[in-house]
C-alpha cells in the first residue's frame, strides 16, 4: 500500500490535483487559493509543491493528495486511491493483495450493471407504453433521457438474466449487482429504470424503478444495499449536479428522485435527493464539502418539518447554512410545479428562507400563542431549535426574536434555557452532541501551532514538550503552518506568541473537557448519582 501511494505521489503533482478544484496563484515558494469549503474571505488554502502537501487555514484541514481528494469529493481513502491511481496510470490490483477478491467482484458488478443499463435503454426504445410514460406522462425530453440514462425493464421473468448469461455473467455476479429477485429471476419487471450513478466515477451502481401503472405497488422498487450501493451515503443526482453546485455554490435537496430529474431539465441543475431515505449525517457531510449553502425543498407536512429539524441539528456542527424552499404555488412537489411552469421553480430556489425562521413561523401558525399552553410548547420547541445552533450571534438573534413573539423578556427565556442546562430537561443534552466539535477544532488549531513552533521555532519552542508526530506528511504540514503563521516573526515576538498560545490552549482544553462531560451526561440519563457527579465536575472546571 505504501509503495502504491508513493508511486502515485511521484507521478502526480499536488498543484495539478488541487488546481482541478481551486484557482491557485503563486505566493513565494507556495501557492495559495480560496478554501474549497467556502469558509474564507481572503485566500487561506496553501499548497507547498516542494513538500507535496496542502493546508487549509480556514477549514483547518490538510494533508497530501489522497486526503485532499477524500475531503473535497467526500469519498473514502480506498476510492480516492482508485481515482488517483487511474489518473496516474498506476495499476492498483498489483498491490492490493487481500482486497483483490472484493475489487474483482466490484468490477464484475459494475460491468453487469453497465450492460444492464444499456439493455434497459434499448428496451425503452422498443416499448410503446414505456415511451409514452417517459416522454409524455413524465415529460422528459430526449436530452434528459440520455443524460440520466433512463430505460425500461421488460415485463418478463428473466429477460435480463438470459441476456447477461449470454454475455458471460454468472448468477452469483448478477446477485452481487443487486439485479435478481429471491428466485434468481429479474428483480425489475415492467418498470421505468432510473440508474444510480456513482458519485465520483459516474459508473452505474443500482436503480430506482418506477411502476408505469397508476396504482402499481410498490411505486418504486430500489436496488438493495450491495458492494457498490449504500443508501445512507448515496445522493441521487449528485454526479450530474456536482459542477453546477460548485459553480452556483448552493445545493437544493428535494424529496423525490423524479423531482431531481425534472429540476435538471428545468435548468435547476443543483438539485439532488437522498434516495428514499431520511437525510443522514453522511449525506450532509458529503454535500457540505461542496457547498455550505444547503436548501431543503421538503414536503410541508409534519414529516417534512421533522426532517427539517433533524437537518438543522446536523447542520450546526458542519458549518452548513440551512434554508427551506417552501413556496410550491399549491403544487405537491417540485416536479408538479415544474410541469406547471419551470420558471416558478427557478424563482423558488432563489428565495429560500432560513430553516429556523421557517420552522418557527410554521409552529406559530399551528400553536395558539395566546394561551399559556401554546406559549410553553412554542418556547420548548424554539429553545430546542436554538440549542442546535453554534454561532453565538445567531443564537442571540433567535432568542430575541422568540422572546418578542412570546412577549416576554430575553431574561425569562434565558431562565428557561438555564433550567435546560442544569439537567432538568434531558432532551437538551441529547442535542448538544456535536457542540464539542468547534471547541475541539479550535483546540487542534492551537495544538498545531504549538507543535509547529516546538519543532521549527528554535529557542522559542524549546520549552514545549508536546508529543511529536512521526508521520512524514504531518511533519511537512506542520512546517507549512510554521512558515505561514510564524515564519516572519523575530525571536521576541515568537516567544510572546508561544505564551499567548499556551494560555489559550489551557482555556480551550477546559472547554473541550466540559463539552465532553456534557456529552457524557446524555449517556447516563437515568443514573441520578452519576449525573450529579458529572454536574459537580463541570462546575469545578468552570471555576
Ligand atoms: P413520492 O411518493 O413522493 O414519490 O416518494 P415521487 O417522487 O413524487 O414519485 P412520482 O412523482 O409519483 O413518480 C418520494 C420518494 O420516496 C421514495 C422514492 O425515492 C421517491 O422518490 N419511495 C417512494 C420509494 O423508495 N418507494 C416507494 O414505493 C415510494
Ligand atoms: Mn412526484
Amino acid at each position: 500500500m505504501e509503495e502504491t501511494k508513493e508511486e502515485i505521489k511521484a507521478r502526480l503533482s499536488i498543484e495539478d490535483v488541487v488546481s482541478d478544484y481551486i484557482e491557485l496563484s503563486r505566493a513565494g515558494r507556495n501557492l495559495k487559493g480560496h478554501s474549497p469549503w467556502g469558509v474564507d474571505k481572503t485566500p487561506s488554502f496553501m499548497v507547498s509543491p516542494e513538500k507535496g502537501i496542502w493546508h487549509d487555514f480556514s477549514a483547518n484541514k490538510g494533508g497530501d493528495i489522497f486526503t485532499f481528494i477524500m475531503e473535497v469529493e467526500g469519498i473514502s481513502f480506498r476510492e480516492a486511491l482508485e481515482k488517483l491511481a487511474a489518473r496516474a496510470g498506476v495499476e492498483l490490483s498489483r498491490y492490493s493483495g487481500g482486497d483483490k477478491e472484493v475489487t474483482k467482484k466490484k468490477v464484475r458488478a459494475r460491468e453487469a450493471l453497465e450492460l444492464a443499463t444499456k439493455y434497459y435503454q434499448f428496451a425503452l426504445s422498443k416499448n410503446k407504453a414505456a415511451i409514452d410514460y417517459v416522454f409524455y406522462k413524465r415529460n422528459m425530453n430526449k436530452a434528459t433521457v440520455k443524460e440520466f440514462r433512463i430505460g425500461y425493464a421488460p415485463n418478463s421473468r428473466e429477460a435480463l438474466v438470459r441476456f447477461l448469461k449470454s454475455k458471460g455473467f454468472t448468477v452469483a455476479e448478477m446477485e452481487a449487482a443487486g439485479l435478481l429477485n429471491q428466485y434468481g429471476g429479474d428483480l425489475f419487471r415492467g418498470r421505468m429504470m432510473v440508474p444510480f450513478f456513482d458519485i465520483s466515477s459516474g459508473g452505474i451502481i443500482g436503480y430506482t424503478a418506477r411502476t408505469l401503472e397508476k396504482d402499481g405497488i410498490p411505486k418504486y422498487l430500489n436496488t438493495p444495499d450491495t458492494l457498490l450501493f449504500n443508501k445512507s451515503r448515496f445522493i441521487f443526482g449528485l454526479y450530474q449536479a456536482k459542477p453546477a453546485i460548485r459553480e452556483k455554490d448552493f445545493v437544493v435537496i428535494v424529496e423525490g428522485n423524479m423531482d431531481v430529474i425534472s429540476s435538471h431539465q428545468a435548468g435547476v441543475k443543483t438539485a439532488v435527493a437522498t434516495s428514499g431515505t431520511a437525510m443522514t449525517e453522511q449525506h450532509l457531510k458529503i454535500l457540505s464539502r461542496l457547498t455550505k449553502d444547503v436548501r431543503l425543498a421538503y414536503d410541508g407536512d409534519e414529516a417534512g418539518m421533522r426532517a427539517t429539524e433533524r437537518a438543522i441539528n446536523l447542520a450546526g456542527s458542519l458549518g452548513v447554512q440551512l434554508s427551506v424552499i417552501s413556496d410550491y404555488h399549491g403544487c405537491k412537489d417540485p416536479d408538479e410545479l415544474i410541469q406547471k411552469d419551470p420558471l416558478l421553480w427557478q424563482e423558488a430556489v432563489q428565495r429560500p428562507m432560513p430553516a429556523v425562521d421557517y420552522l418557527l413561523s410554521r409552529y406559530e401558525e399551528t400553536l395558539s400563542l395566546s394561551t399559556a399552553a401554546g406559549k410553553k410548547e412554542y418556547s420548548d420547541i424554539a429553545m430546542r431549535l436554538i440549542s442546535y445552533l453554534h454561532d453565538p450571534v445567531e443564537k442571540k438573534h433567535y432568542e430575541q426574536l422568540v422572546a418578542s413573539r412570546l412577549d416576554v423578556s430575553v431574561e425569562d427565556l434565558i431562565a428557561k434555557k438555564v433550567s435546560f442546562e442544569t439537567g432538568v430537561h434531558r432532551k437538551y443534552y441529547k442535542q448538544v452532541k456535536n457542540t464539542n466539535i468547534p471547541a475541539a477544532s479550535r483546540l487542534k488549531v492551537l495544538l498545531d501551532s504549538l507543535i509547529a513552533i516546538q519543532i521549527f521555532g528554535g529557542e522559542a519552542g524549546a520549552k514545549l514538550d508536546f508529543e511529536l508526530p512521526e508521520d512524514e506528511t504531518r511533519l511537512s504540514e506542520l512546517s507549512l503552518i510554521f512558515e505561514e503563521k510564524f515564519g516572519s516573526l523575530d525571536e521576541e515576538s515568537l516567544k510572546k506568541a508561544v505564551s499567548d498560545l499556551r494560555q489559550e490552549y489551557e482555556k480551550e482544553s477546559i472547554k473541550a473537557k466540559v463539552a465532553e462531560l456534557t456529552l457524557a451526561l446524555s449517556e447516563c440519563e437515568d443514573d441520578e448519582e452519576k449525573t450529579a457527579e458529572i454536574l459537580r465536575e463541570i462546575k469545578k472546571l468552570r471555576q
